[in-house]
């Protein structure tokens, strides 16, 4: 059976997403529940795009103790010493080359000959390898490449002493079949093959990146990069958790396997959720809502009376049980931080108490706190981690289906001054958004609202999400409340708060 190493990058191509930007703390929360899954390699970002970027991987690269820590770097010798400046305090360092291959992006991109590209290759994967001892050459659109010179590049990378090589299949085109056969007559024709790791890198555009990523360990393969509920640019990179149990449940068809704790999945594709804000679709293989659903009902699973004449996999497998105790006011702080842990959280001691006095106020309007109540209130908590420009003093708002909505809002500056304004809008919301730009002074411009019901039943938390933009600069907010005005009002100061604190940080 051979051992698959996989390699993710929800935190890099993943990140890339629409909607799905974290900030360091979240990072490295994100970073450490992968890491307890037991990934191989994780992509922390591009250290060298931004400061913001190489805070980012240099805090996951010194916070991690088992697992690999790489980070994409442009085949630039100033790309690559700023890369390895984030990198060198991990524990396993991996530094990871990009260079397009196919003549399209010579020809339009990168304005550079086959001859030039096999050169920069050999000049900085040596540049690369003197800093670091595990370097991966990337083939950027190697599917659309002409494989005769992709194999050339990769001989010149492997002479020059790239660990690992990485076949993208960057904007989603090929087939399995293809793809499985590229990958052989590479691993079959490169000079060098057989002392380095070969990796897939599949994109969704077709929906066919986990099956194209599958074919290529059937050629193969030995490293798969992937993310968490398959996020990442356009339609997505191949999704961890359908790789990682295709492989689980038909290792013997594969003849593959991966060392990943499955049981700890479910708790790594919320978590990935709760801190994004993005959803995974109910019907998503692994760990959409009704994965393990059968047709007679969606019975709550644990009660469920099937067995494996049923399904390809118990839900037990991905770490989905409902055994857990049922939290409600009579909860005690312990019981509360274990479930807290559970879910994939370590928070400090201040943010515990806080949370558990939310916990209790939940508590006495709902019978039961359910996982998702925990985990809203947590993203809630750290979404207002952040220097606070605004907070909410209070709201007061006249609305009805015969005059015009109008809201007053008042809000505490950082200097403790009290503003409050008054605007009218085309509803509450859109009312109050505006009289917050009022007291802002700012052209705030609302790009993304979305809002939904934490848990079902009347008494549900209401969720809000907002990503807002002002002179070019673009920012996101969250909101909690069981009034959903509340919960629109806090999540677009959360936005407010958040686009000020970094416009000023990127201004020092
Ligand atoms: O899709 C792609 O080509 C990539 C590479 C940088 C690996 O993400
Ligand atoms: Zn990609």
């Amino acid at each position: 059976m051979r051992e698959i190493r996989i390699f993710d990058t929800t935190l890099r191509d993943g990140e890339q997403s629409p909607g799905c930007s974290m900030n360091l703390k979240e990072k490295l929360d994100m970073a450490r529940q992968l890491e307890s899954l037991g990934v191989h390699v994780i992509e922390a970002g591009v250290a060298s795009a931004s400061q913001g970027d190489f805070n980012s991987v240099r805090a996951v690269a010194k916070e991690l103790r088992s697992a690999r820590v790489t980070s994409m770097s442009r085949a630039l010798a100033k790309d690559i010493d700023s890369t390895w400046e984030a990198l060198r305090h991990a524990k396993c360092p991996r530094i990871h080359l990009l260079l397009p291959t196919s003549d399209i992006l010579l020809e339009s991109r990168l304005k550079k000959s086959r001859q030039e590209v096999l050169e920069q290759t050999a000049e900085m994967v040596r540049y690369a390898k003197k800093l670091c001892e595990d370097v991966e050459l990337s083939a950027e659109d190697a599917t659309r490449s002409d494989p005769a010179f992709l194999a050339k590049v990769f001989e010149t990378a492997i002479a020059a002493g790239a660990t690992v090589v990485n076949i993208p299949d960057s904007i989603g085109y090929t087939t399995p079949e293809e793809y499985g056969n590229l990958i052989r007559f590479l691993r079959g024709s490169v000079k060098g093959a057989e002392h380095v790791a070969f990796s897939s890198h599949c994109h969704n555009d077709l929906g066919l990146a986990v099956a194209n990523s599958l074919l290529a360990i059937l050629a193969g393969a030995t490293e798969v990069q992937c993310t968490m509920n398959g996020i990442g640019e356009r339609a997505g990179n191949a999704a961890l958790e359908e790789i990682v149990m295709a492989l689980k449940v038909r290792s013997s068809y594969y003849g593959a396997d991966t060392d990943i704790d499955t049981a700890q999945i479910y708790k790594t594709s919320r978590l990935l959720s709760t801190i994004t804000g993005v959803k995974v679709q109910p019907n998503k293989a692994i760990v959409g809502e009704n994965a393990f659903a059968q047709e007679s009902g969606i019975l709550p699973v644990g009660t469920l009376s099937v067995n494996l004449s049923y399904e390809a996999m118990r839900p037990e497998a991905i770490g989905l049980t409902t055994n857990h105790i049922v939290l409600g006011k009579h909860s005690g702080r312990h019981a509360f931080n274990d479930r807290v842990r559970e879910l994939g959280y370590s928070v400090t001691l201040d943010i515990s108490n806080t949370l558990f006095k939310q916990f209790k106020d939940l508590a006495d309007k709902k019978k039961t706190v359910s996982d998702r109540d925990i985990e809203a209130l947590v993203r809630s908590i750290l979404a207002q981690e952040i220097p606070k420009s605004y907070a909410l003093e209070r709201y007061v708002i006249n609305s009805g289906n015969t005059i015009t909505p109008t809201s007053s809002i008042s809000l505490t500056g950082a200097d403790g001054a009290r503003v409050e304004k008054v605007a009218i809008g085309f509803g509450p919301v859109d009312a109050s958004f505006n009289a917050i730009n009022k007291i802002v002074g700012k052209q705030v411009k609302l790009e993304e609202y979305s809002i939904g019901a934490v848990t079902e039943g009347r008494d549900a938390q209401g969720e809000v999400s907002v990503k807002i933009s002002s002179e070019g600069a673009v920012a996101k907010g969250y909101g909690l409340s069981t009034d959903v005005i509340e919960a629109s009002i806090l999540a677009y100061i959360n936005a407010i708060n958040n686009l000020i604190y970094e416009t000023t940080r990127e201004e020092q």
